[in-house]
């Protein structure tokens, strides 16, 4: 018997079957997105949403780095759990938001959306199309978008689903003409099982 499980539902399960440093996206430090963060200058009061942020430490950096105005979405709430339970009082700074990021309706402006393998998940082209207006909607002229995708030639799959492989040239055609691509990096991401997935960061600012 086949069970379809929703896409909540998987998540759910990964972060609550594995600890955040078993899942094969665990990095020790988010460097190269902390590199780009720093690139943006932003001031400290800035808005900065990690859309899809689960267990990740970038908050923790963040929050060290004296950001005050942060949000990190997720559709799996026990992933939030995992982040909020390792910053303990300092969870209290950090607005959490459960939600797919194809149905959400932001309450504010972005200066900085940032997303580490997320937008790659979006195999329907619907779904993307949502995502990218949500985000033309959200950030502002002036503000900083960057993404993390899986590479042409990268992995097919991650956490067992189908994914999207990017170059600049295809994510700045599913982007359009709002967002101005200022500088691409590639990275070899090494997993806790030591194998290698080739990601592209994507630095963009909203025109
Ligand atoms: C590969 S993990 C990356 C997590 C984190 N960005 C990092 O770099 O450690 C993908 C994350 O996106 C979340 N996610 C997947 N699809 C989503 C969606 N449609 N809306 C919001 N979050 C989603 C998952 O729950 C998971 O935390």
């Amino acid at each position: 018997m086949v069970i379809l499980m929703s896409k909540k539902e998987h998540w759910e399960q990964i972060y609550t079957e594995r600890k955040p440093s078993q899942v094969s996206w665990y990095q020790s430090g988010p460097y190269l997105s902390l590199s780009l963060i720093e690139l943006s200058h932003l001031k400290p009061t800035d808005s900065i949403i990690d859309v899809g942020g689960g267990a990740s430490t970038l908050i923790d950096s963040l929050l060290l780095g004296g950001y005050t105005n942060i949000s990190v979405l997720d559709i799996s709430s026990q992933s939030l759990e995992h982040a909020k339970k390792r910053l303990g009082d300092q969870a209290r700074q950090v607005k959490w938001l459960v939600s797919d990021i194809t149905e959400f309706t932001p309450e504010e402006s972005y200066l900085l959306w940032h997303d580490r393998a997320v937008f790659h998940f979006l195999t329907d082209a619907e779904d993307r199309k949502k995502y990218i207006n949500t985000m033309r909607q959200s950030v502002p002229a002036g503000g900083h978008i960057i993404i993390a995708a899986f590479s042409i030639g990268g992995p097919e799959k991650c956490s067992g689903l189908e994914i999207v492989q990017y170059d600049a040239d295809k994510l700045k055609n599913e982007f359009g003409n709002k967002f101005k691509l200022l500088k691409t990096i590639n990275e070899t991401h090494i997993t806790p099982n030591n194998a290698e997935q080739n990601f592209t960061y994507y630095h963009f600012l909203r025109l």
